[in-house]
């Protein structure tokens, strides 16, 4: 996924381009560039890596205009460098196009403006854009731009935003997105565009969000937006309920960080809005009509990543709750599936950035067989959002860090309030059960902060382990996706190798992993499986493996057999989850800080997969 600016106004472009550009630079950082109109002409600065590089190439040679376009790139086609990074431009430099997505008939296209004699010097797709509309427009098949991008967008295919300057409109950005997330921020006598919320909302929050299908453009002081088939629409400017603050990191290192210690307030959000003094559930806003949801049989949860680890997780729930069989599906697999499914039978999407490609595949892939589709998503703005039969916020707020932390445990909250939801539409949990589980639930905000007071342990931890080259995280029931989510947060930000078990697994193979220096983390709270994970702790410390223990408070059996051992406070089984992460959440990160790692901007990696 890559992140796109845009801005026409009175202030400096170079500036406002590039304070939008590092607010999504969480969005890919593989290179940075920027298009100015500067007196009249198209300047470019681009550059590979981060933005900081594109700045020193502006501090020796800035641009002066007052109307731009900036993207910061994660590559698909194309390796990260100079030549590949965006800005692109026809063979005259009168256009240049900033892009996110992917142009799936690029390489036909290319060919025939090959024979056309264009010349071409990066090998991305996005490239054939500008020499598409200059050809368009040289060749006489469109007299004006609006039929150049008219004609543009019957030409291209797959999933895409882009956004673009010509030098014979100076004061005019334009946009299109057919499939990939754009917003346009309306201010005083000046508009921006960006990729999201986060470029946009230390300058304005009148946002108008574009929908897939919709393109236009705007000056200083004028907007304009069409659907592709060039009838004008009206633009609905709606003002967002976020602050500059929720998109900066407010003096923690890294966003990361921040959003490990936001759990607390989020769930203190989280509960006030989603539970009533009555205890009963609000879900305000989601279409799916009761006695429907008291039919559903079966449900398929399918999802990536964390978002699949809390599936898992979410699995547990509406089994153990609302007694409902549901599966878990990796959304790159589920897509392929073609799953033997009957009438009653709900999807459940799960996506932090609602943008996943596997993951809106796996919908598609629902839709076809007529499912009805629940999503729980962190962006209720987004294409995954838009294309279930209904949604449900998780509230964490905008999260830039690569890293999910924050996005995780409200999941975890959301599947959680939502399994007792459906008990009460099925009957299986009595008011007395929901009761107590709903009270347990609401002593989380102050159980995690208690967790979050005793973070330097795990900071002190961490120099331990700045260069062990593998990890193992081991756990049992609710507690074997938190392993796996362990590994997977270690992994991307310290670029350890790291895997997480089911403990019962162990012995089936990846003890055989086991050195005296190899670190295994084993989650062993308080629960009916606690004495099995003290026998995965026997059989570790029998092969001299370092043992990390996560425990509940006053536990002694599993304190005195480990080299590490971090408490937590007693909680329902169930909530286990939301609190054993946070501590490997903070390993993950002050092991990947120690190491001099970047945790909010992972190697290879960007926040939203939106590529397949
Ligand atoms: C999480 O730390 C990872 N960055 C990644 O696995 C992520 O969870 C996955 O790409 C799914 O993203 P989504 O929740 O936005 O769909």
């Amino acid at each position: 996924m890559c992140g796109l600016v845009g801005y026409a106004g009175n202030k400096n472009a170079e500036s406002v381009l590039i304070v939008g550009l590092i607010s999504l630079e969480y969005r890919g950082y593989d290179s940075a560039g920027i298009a100015v109109i500067d007196n009249g002409e198209i300047e470019i600065r681009k550059e590979k890596g981060k933005i900081k590089a594109l700045e020193r190439i502006l501090k020796e040679k800035p641009v002066y205009g007052t109307v731009g376009i900036g993207h910061t790139r994660w590559a698909t086609h194309g390796e990260p460098n100079q030549i590949n990074a965006h800005p692109h431009t026809d063979f005259r430099n009168s256009i240049a196009l900033v892009h996110n997505g992917i142009i799936e008939n690029f390489q036909t296209l290319k060919n025939e403006l090959l024979s056309k004699n264009h010349i071409f010097h990066s090998n991305t797709d996005t490239e054939v854009l500008p020499h598409l509309l200059s050809e368009f427009l040289r060749s006489g098949k469109a007299k004006t731009i609006k039929e150049a991008m008219l004609q543009l967008f019957k030409t291209i295919e797959g999933k895409w935003a882009i956004s673009l300057i010509f030098e014979s409109e100076p004061d005019k950005v334009y946009f299109a997105q057919d499939g990939a997330p754009m917003l346009i921020g309306k201010g005083h006598g000046e508009y921006f565009l960006g990729s999201d919320l986060a470029a946009l909302i230390r300058y304005t929050n009148k946002i108008c969000y574009i929908n897939r299908k919709e393109w236009g453009y705007f000056t200083k002081d004028s907007f304009a937006l069409f659907n592709f088939e060039g009838e004008e629409i009206q633009p609905n400017f709606t003002s967002q309920q976020v602050k500059w603050e929720d998109v900066d990191k407010i003096g923690y290192s890294h966003y990361m960080l921040k959003e490990i210690y936001e759990q607390p307030e989020i769930f203190k959000k989280i509960i006030q809005t989603r539970i009533k003094d009555d205890y009963s559930l609000d879900f305000s806003g989601f279409e799916i009509p009761k006695e429907q949801l008291s039919r559903v049989n079966r449900i398929i949860i399918q999802a990536a990543g964390t978002s699949l680890y809390a599936g898992m997780i979410g699995k547990l729930y509406l089994e153990h709750l609302p007694k409902t069989t549901t599966d878990t599906e990796m959304s790159s697999e589920f897509r392929y599936r073609n799953p033997v499914v009957e009438g009653d039978t709900t999807v459940i999407a799960i996506s932090q950035s609602g943008e996943t490609a596997d993951t809106l595949a796996g919908i598609h892939e629902a839709k076809a067989k007529f499912l009805k589709v629940i999503s729980f998503v962190n962006n209720v703005n987004s294409t995954i959002a838009r294309e279930s039969d209904a949604f449900i916020d998780t509230m964490a707020g905008i999260e830039i860090g690569v890293a999910s932390t924050k996005a995780f445990t409200a999941q975890l909250a959301h599947l959680f309030l939502f399994s007792i939801f459906v008990s009460t539409l099925k009957w299986t949990l009595s008011d007395e059960e929901k009761k107590v589980l709903i009270d347990e639930f609401k002593l989380l905000p102050q159980k995690m902060e208690a967790i979050l007071k005793k973070a330097p342990i795990i900071e002190d931890w961490a120099k331990n382990f700045v260069n062990t080259k593998d990890f193992v995280f081991l756990g049992r029931k609710y507690n074997h996706p938190v392993a796996l989510e362990g590994a997977l947060k270690l992994k991307e930000i310290s670029y350890i190798h790291a895997s997480g078990y089911a403990g019962g697994e162990f012995k089936h193979g990846p003890i055989a992993l086991i050195t005296n220096e190899v670190p295994v983390v084993c989650i062993a709270n308080q629960s009916d499986i606690y004495s099995k994970m003290l026998s995965n702790i026997q059989e570790i410390k029998a092969r001299r493996g370092i043992v990390i223990t996560i425990v509940t408070e006053g536990d002694t059996e599993a304190r005195a057999l480990s080299d590490y051992c971090f408490e937590i406070p007693e909680c329902h089984e169930l909530l286990s989850p939301i609190l054993t992460v946070i501590p490997l959440q903070l390993l993950a990160y002050h092991i990947a800080v120690v190491r001099g790692c970047t945790p909010d901007q992972p190697r290879n990696l960007a926040k939203s997969v939106t590529v397949e």
